[in-house]
């Protein structure tokens, strides 16, 4: 399906690109600056690519999610879902905001509790988890487990009742609806791996209260990620009251929704979903309810907070176009490649941003054609060395990031109250083999 952010036609210039981020500001002097750093400095400090993230933006976009839902006069349980960005810098920045965890491996299970926040406000999702991993879980006494079948609900309550431990359960509805996202980011129709279908969760659930081991505390969904629009969620989630209705009037105990994530931001001067409309949307279908709500945004709270700053390496003419050679490539930003995503790029220098723009293939060095940040972007002629910001980078970059190529990982920096942090040195290139072995050989 092509949503709005696929659609070329309403391609931002320059000025509409920075004029929607209030977090950037172009100055005459300092060039682009984000939370009024200059993003020259950072460069000239740790070079590039370079991924920067800003902790006020991170803050001002938790607020405005619990300002949404407190003005709907519904109390909401925010667990950031660690996936979308999982520093232990952009972690300790939520975690001191009051943010819970969602998390899918031991691995960002064990990252969240790295920064203090307490095994009582994580959960667990995914649609596989290990039975090693349940069972550190549980012996760290996770707060909830969002299982996604009845096969999984069986292994759960064999480790649980093995060490001892009952598991607080929220089972995952698949409510068969379209999020209307890009295929391979929906998660809530009948065909996906996730989550159970609406028919089966009263005899699971009826099931799960009679397992050893196992404490069914309500339902959970997440039907897709980058969703513009309130309207499959209000559909997901009506569906998710009717059962938490039906499952009522069985005898079930139903405490707690969990209404997932996937609130979508603006990559190009559109705006994100609407969080009031949103909010409404859980009012009407699930305020009546008398459930604990929790939310598991990623995207939404940390997307537009990073940037991806970039070097340009070369412009190259050929017969049929131009195209930017960036030092950054799809192993540092895979959402252009994988998704065909767009991101909003701006040059750093207040003259480049202001000169004549001509369609480039703004591209990186790796060895596949499929490295491709921008198609025919309108950008103006950049000299070797200059600068370049790839936007909204916060969420779903680093992460997916890898040093395919034998290419360093990026440094990272976190802008804090108008001064910048190094959170990751780059990668010195011996730390790329720094864990082989080299046996040795006849
Ligand atoms: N909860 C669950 C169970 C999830 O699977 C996800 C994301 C989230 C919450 C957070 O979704 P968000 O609020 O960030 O949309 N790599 C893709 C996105 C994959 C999302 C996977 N699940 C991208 O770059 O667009």
């Amino acid at each position: 399906m092509l949503t709005r952010s696929d659609l070329s036609a309403t391609e931002p210039d320059l000025a509409a690109l920075l004029a929607a981020r209030p977090a950037l500001a172009m100055h005459v002097q300092d060039g682009l600056c984000f939370e009024d750093v200059p993003l020259n400095a950072i460069a000239d400090a740790f070079g590039t690519p370079v991924w920067v993230y800003g902790a006020a933006t991170i803050r001002a976009r938790y607020a405005d999610l619990q300002t949404a839902f407190s003005d709907a006069g519904l109390p909401v349980h925010i667990h950031y879902a660690v996936k979308a960005n999982d520093h232990l810098a952009i972690l300790s920045v939520l975690a001191k905001a009051g943010a819970g965890a969602d998390v899918v491996s031991q691995g960002e299970f064990a990252r969240a509790m790295a920064v203090g926040i307490p095994a009582s406000g994580i959960v667990f999702s995914g649609v596989g988890k290990t039975r090693a991993e349940l069972a550190a879980a549980l012996s760290a006494g996770i707060g909830q487990i969002n299982v996604e079948s009845a096969e999984e609900l069986a292994m759960l309550s064999e480790v649980a009742t093995s060490l001892g431990r009952t598991a607080r359960v929220a089972l995952r509805m698949n409510p068969d609806v379209d999020a209307g996202t890009h295929a391979k980011i929906t998660t809530g129709l009948a065909g996906n791996k996730f989550g159970i279908s609406a028919p089966d969760i009263l005899p699971l659930y009826a099931h799960a209260a009679a397992l050893p081991g196992i404490a069914p505390v309500g339902i959970a969904l997440h039907i897709g990620s980058q969703i513009l629009s309130p309207a499959p969620y209000a559909a997901a989630y009506s569906k998710a009251a009717s059962t938490v209705r039906a499952l009522r009037q069985a005898g079930q105990q139903v405490s707690v929704l969990d209404l997932g994530g996937g609130l979508g931001i603006g990559y190009r001067d559109e705006p994100g979903i609407s969080l009031a409309a949103f909010a409404q949307v859980v009012r009407r279908e699930a305020g009546e309810l008398g459930v604990q709500l929790l939310l598991e945004p990623g995207r939404y709270l940390v997307g537009p907070a990073g940037l991806l700053l970039a070097s340009v390496i070369l412009q190259k003419q050929t017969a049929q176009k131009r195209f930017l050679v960036l030092d950054a490539a799809m192993n540092d930003l895979l959402r252009p490649s994988l998704y065909d995503s767009y991101h909003g790029m701006l040059p750093v220098s207040a003259v480049d941003f202001v000169k004549p723009v001509s369609p480039t293939d703004v591209v990186g060095p790796v060895c596949e054609s499929g490295d491709i940040f921008a198609a025919g972007r309108a950008l103006p002629d950049l000299a070797e060395n200059a600068r370049l910001a790839v936007l909204d980078a916060g969420a779903y970059g680093a992460v997916m990031s890898s040093p395919y190529n034998a290419r360093p990982r990026a440094a990272a920096v976190l802008l804090d109250g108008g001064h910048f942090h190094l959170i990751t040195p780059r990668q010195r290139l011996d730390n790329l083999w720094a864990d082989e072995i080299l046996p040795g050989l006849r």
